[in-house]
C-alpha cells in the first residue's frame, strides 16, 4: 500500500499557500476508534439505504471509471458524498470478505482521471496530487483515457508515474506517447496472470482514438493494427480461463470495421473468433451506467463517472483447471441472470449478476461490515486506518489548492439535464449570464458584444448548497482563453449560428446585414420524454426517493444498488450557446457586435463563417483577454461577486424534492 508523500514535496512545489494546511482536521492516534475524519467535512449524509444485499459469485469485480480527479466526493450531493478514502476502506473490507469466502475480488479501473475535480487540475502536471491519492487502491488492472494522452507532458507524465506505480497492471494495448520522437507504450500491452485463486486471466487495456489528443507525440492505434503485432499473437498464444477487457469506450458500440471502429467490442469479437472461453468488459467514457450482452458467456459494464458509481460485477463461476477457490455451492445471494445466447451446457449455465453503487459511506458500510438495525449511520468497524489517511491527505490538498475556498451560495440545483433553454435551474443560463458579466475588454467595454461558448464547456451540474472554488473547477474545468472577431455585422452571425444548427431566432435589425436563411435546421431543444413503462411509474409514484440513476440496461432494471426517482434528462444544450452584454437595446441585436468565443471554438467559428459565405480568417481573430484568464475564471469571478455570501443560511436541496 501507498502511504503518500505529496505534501511535503509535489503540492507544496506548486502551491505557495501551506499556513491554511490543517484545520485540525489530522488525526490523532487516540482518535482511531471513533469516525473522524470520515468523507470530507463539507459533505452531507446520505439517509438511503441500499435496495438489497450484493450477489458474489466466485469471481468479482468492483469497477470505477471516469473519475475525472473527483476523489474528494460531491459535497453537495447526499447519495454520492463519499470521498477516495472512504472507497479505500470499502475496498479493504470487501477484500476481507472475499478472502473468507475463498473467492476472487478484482479491481479494474478504465481511465480518466483527469480533467475534471480541482484536486486533479488545479496542480501541475496535471494529477500530481490526485494520482498519488488515486494510487491508494491496488488495481489489478488500469487503463489510460482520452483524457490523458491530449497534451504529450500529460501522457508522458502518465508512463513516467502512473504506469509505473501499476507496473504490469496499467495497460494500454493499443496506445502510445513520443519519448524523444520514438513510440513507446505507455503502459504494459497486455497481462496474463492468475488470480489469488488459481483463475487464469489474459487481460487487455484499450482506449478510444480522440481526436482531440496530441497528434503529434501520442499514437492510437486500431484494433486491426493490434491484430497483426507479435504481442497479440502470443496473448492470444496463453491459457485463459477468462479474458478481460479493460477499455476507456462504449460497452455498446459495435464493431464493423476493426480498421476504424472501437477497439474495445472489435478486439471481443476477434478473441471470441477464435475461442468461446468466457470474455468480460469494464468499458467507460460514456459517463453512464449500462450493461451490455455480446453472447452468453461475454458482457461489459460501464459505471458512471466522477466518483458517483462503484460497479459490481458477480460471475457465477468461472470453468477453470487451476481454481483454488471455494468449490462448495456459493451462499445466497448469488448471481442469478443470464445473457442470452447458445448456452452450451444447459445445466450449468453461465451465471452472472452486476449492480451499480451509489458512492456514499452508508451504502460501503451496508455492504460490507453491515449496519446496527439498517439504521443510517455508519458504525465505527467500517473505516480502516488507510482510509482515514487517504481521507485526511484529500482534505490537506483540498485546503492547500484553495478549493474548499466559500464562493457563495447556490441557492437552487443548476444542471444541464433537467431543465429546458431558458428555464430557471437550467446551467447554461447561469454560464450565459457569466460570460456577459466576466468576459469584458475594459477598451472595448462599451461596444456590444456576444461571448459564446459550446455545451462541453460544461461537466457537471451545480448543486444547491455551498459553491466552492473546487465546485467552479469541476464545472468548467478545461482554461480556455478569450478570442474575438470585432465588430461582425449582425447577418454574417446570424448566418453562422445557422450553420451550427442553433436555432436562428436571431433578429437582425434593418442595415445589419440581414441574410435570409431558409429551412432553420432543428435545434436539438426538444425534452426527451421518458419511456412510460410501469418500472418508471412506480418509481415516480415513491416520492421518497431522491432523483438519480434510474438504470435499464442489458439485465433489467435492477441495477442501482439505491433505488432513486427519475432525473428528467433532456439532450444536451445547443452545441454552442452565448451570452450578450452593452447592447443598446438588450432585447434586440444591434447591426454590429464583437463576437467573442473560447479559444476551443475559434476553428469551428471559422469553418462555420467561411462556409456561409463570411470574408473571415484567421487574421481577424486577435486575443480578447490575457491568456491568463480562461473559462475556469468565469464562475468563481461571477459567482463570488453576484452569489449570496451567508453561508451559514446554504442549505442544500432536501432530498425528498424533485426537480
Ligand atoms: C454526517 O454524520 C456524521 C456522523 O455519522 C456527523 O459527524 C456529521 O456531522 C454529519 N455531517 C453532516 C453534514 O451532517
Ligand atoms: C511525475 O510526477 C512528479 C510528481 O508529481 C512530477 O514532478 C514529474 O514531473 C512527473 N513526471 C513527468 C514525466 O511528468
Ligand atoms: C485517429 O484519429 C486521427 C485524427 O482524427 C486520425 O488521423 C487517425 O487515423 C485515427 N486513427 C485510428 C486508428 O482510427
Ligand atoms: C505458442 O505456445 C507454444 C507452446 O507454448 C510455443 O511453442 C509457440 O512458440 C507459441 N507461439 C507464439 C506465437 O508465441
Ligand atoms: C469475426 O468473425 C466474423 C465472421 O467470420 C467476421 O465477420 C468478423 O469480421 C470477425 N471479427 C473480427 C474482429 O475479426
Ligand atoms: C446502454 O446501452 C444500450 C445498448 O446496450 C444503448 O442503446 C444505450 O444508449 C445505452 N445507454 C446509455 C445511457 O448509455
Ligand atoms: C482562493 O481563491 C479565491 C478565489 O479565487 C481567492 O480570492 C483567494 O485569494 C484564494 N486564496 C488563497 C489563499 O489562495
Ligand atoms: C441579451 O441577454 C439578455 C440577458 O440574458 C436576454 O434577456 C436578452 O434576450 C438577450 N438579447 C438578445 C437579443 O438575445
Ligand atoms: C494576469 O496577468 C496580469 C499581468 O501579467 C495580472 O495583472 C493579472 O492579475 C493576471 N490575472 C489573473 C486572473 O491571474
Ligand atoms: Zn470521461
Amino acid at each position: 500500500m501507498r502511504f503518500l508523500s505529496f505534501l511535503s514535496t509535489a503540492a507544496v512545489a506548486v502551491v505557495t499557500v501551506t499556513a491554511r494546511a490543517s484545520d485540525g482536521e489530522t488525526v490523532k492516534s487516540a482518535d482511531l476508534h471513533i469516525i473522524s475524519p470520515q468523507q470530507q467535512k463539507e459533505a452531507f449524509n446520505t439517509t438511503e439505504l441500499p435496495r438489497a444485499p450484493l450477489p458474489w459469485g466466485k469471481v468479482n469485480f468492483i469497477h470505477t471509471t471516469d473519475t475525472h480527479g473527483w476523489l474528494d466526493g460531491h459535497g453537495n450531493v447526499p447519495s454520492w458524498g463519499g470521498d477516495w478514502g472512504d472507497f479505500v476502506s470499502f475496498v479493504k473490507n470487501m477484500q476481507d470478505k472475499a478472502f473468507q469466502k475463498k473467492v476472487d475480488l478484482l479491481l479494474i479501473d478504465s481511465g480518466d482521471f483527469h480533467d475534471g475535480g480541482g484536486l486533479s487540475d488545479s496542480t501541475n502536471p496535471k494529477g500530481s496530487v490526485s494520482d498519488s491519492i488515486f494510487q491508494n487502491i491496488d488495481y489489478d488492472l488500469v487503463t489510460v483515457g482520452n483524457h490523458g494522452v491530449r497534451t504529450v507532458e500529460e501522457a508522458l507524465n502518465i508512463h513516467r508515474n502512473m504506469s509505473r506505480v501499476f507496473g504490469d497492471r496499467f495497460l494500454t494495448s493499443n496506445v502510445d506517447v513520443r519519448v524523444d520522437g520514438k513510440p513507446e507504450p505507455i503502459g504494459n500491452r497486455y497481462r496474463a496472470f492468475q488470480t489469488k485463486n488459481g483463475l487464469r486471466i489474459v487481460a487487455f487495456g484499450v482506449t478510444i482514438n480522440d481526436t482531440l489528443r496530441d497528434l503529434k507525440n501520442t499514437e492510437v492505434y486500431s484494433a486491426d493494427y493490434m491484430f497483426t503485432q507479435t504481442w497479440f499473437a502470443k496473448a492470444m498464444n496463453e491459457t485463459a480461463d477468462l479474458y478481460v477487457i479493460v477499455g476507456h469506450a462504449p460497452v455498446y458500440s459495435p464493431c464493423h470495421n476493426p480498421k476504424t471502429d472501437s477497439p474495445l467490442v472489435c478486439l471481443r469479437d476477434k478473441i471470441r473468433n477464435s475461442t468461446k472461453t468466457p470474455i468480460q468488459i469494464f468499458g467507460g467514457h460514456a459517463h453512464h451506467r449500462n450493461f451490455t450482452c455480446y453472447d452468453e458467456k461475454s458482457s461489459g459494464i460501464e459505471s458512471g463517472k466522477y466518483g458517483d458509481t462503484v460497479g459490481w460485477l458477480a460471475l457465477d463461476e468461472v470453468p477453470s483447471t487451476t481454481w483454488t477457490g471455494t468449490t462448495a455451492p456459493l451462499a445466497e445471494p448469488k448471481p442469478k441472470k443470464t445473457c442470452p445466447g447458445k448456452q452450451t451446457d444447459s445445466q450449468n449455465p453461465y451465471l452472472l449478476d452486476r449492480r451499480y453503487l451509489d458512492w456514499n459511506r452508508l451504502t460501503f458500510a451496508y455492504h460490507t461490515v453491515g449496519l446496527e438495525d439498517n439504521s443510517p449511520s455508519v458504525p465505527a468497524t467500517f473505516d480502516t486506518p488507510l482510509g482515514r489517511k487517504v481521507t485526511d491527505d484529500i482534505s490537506k490538498a483540498r485546503h492547500l489548492l484553495n478549493l474548499t475556498y466559500f464562493l457563495g451560495c447556490a441557492k437552487e440545483d443548476y444542471c444541464f439535464n433537467c431543465k429546458k433553454v431558458g428555464q430557471d435551474g437550467n446551467i447554461y443560463e447561469v454560464l450565459k449570464d457569466a460570460l456577459s458579466d466576466t468576459v469584458v475588454k475594459k477598451e472595448r467595454a462599451s461596444i456590444p458584444r456576444v461571448v459564446i461558448a459550446n455545451d462541453g464547456t460544461i461537466r457537471d451540474n451545480i448543486y444547491q448548497g455551498p459553491f466552492t472554488l473546487g465546485d467552479a473547477y469541476a464545472i468548467v474545468p478545461f482554461p480556455n482563453t478569450f478570442m474575438y472577431i470585432a465588430k461582425m455585422p449582425c447577418g454574417y452571425f446570424k448566418r453562422m449560428a445557422a450553420h451550427e444548427h442553433v436555432k436562428p431566432d436571431i433578429s437582425c435589425p434593418d442595415g445589419g446585414n440581414d441574410f435570409i436563411i431558409d429551412e432553420p435546421p432543428e435545434s436539438h431543444m426538444e425534452l426527451r420524454s421518458l419511456p412510460d413503462d410501469d418500472h418508471k411509474r412506480d418509481i415516480l409514484s415513491s416520492p421518497e426517493h431522491s432523483p438519480g440513476y434510474t438504470t435499464h440496461d442489458g439485465l433489467g432494471d435492477d441495477g442501482d444498488d439505491t433505488l432513486h426517482s427519475p432525473i428528467d434528462e433532456d439532450e444536451r444544450y445547443m452545441k454552442i450557446f452565448w451570452g450578450n452584454a452593452s447592447f443598446p437595446n438588450p432585447k434586440h441585436y444591434p447591426p454590429y457586435f464583437d463576437v467573442v468565443f473560447t479559444s476551443y471554438l475559434e476553428t469551428k467559428i471559422l469553418d462555420a463563417l467561411k462556409a456561409t459565405g463570411a470574408p473571415y480568417k484567421e487574421e481577424n481573430v486577435a486575443p480578447y483577454l490575457p491568456s491568463n484568464y480562461t473559462s475556469r475564471e468565469v464562475l468563481p469571478d461571477y459567482t463570488a461577486r453576484h452569489w449570496s455570501q451567508d453561508r451559514k443560511h446554504c442549505p442544500i436541496r432536501n432530498p425528498g424534492d424533485r426537480y
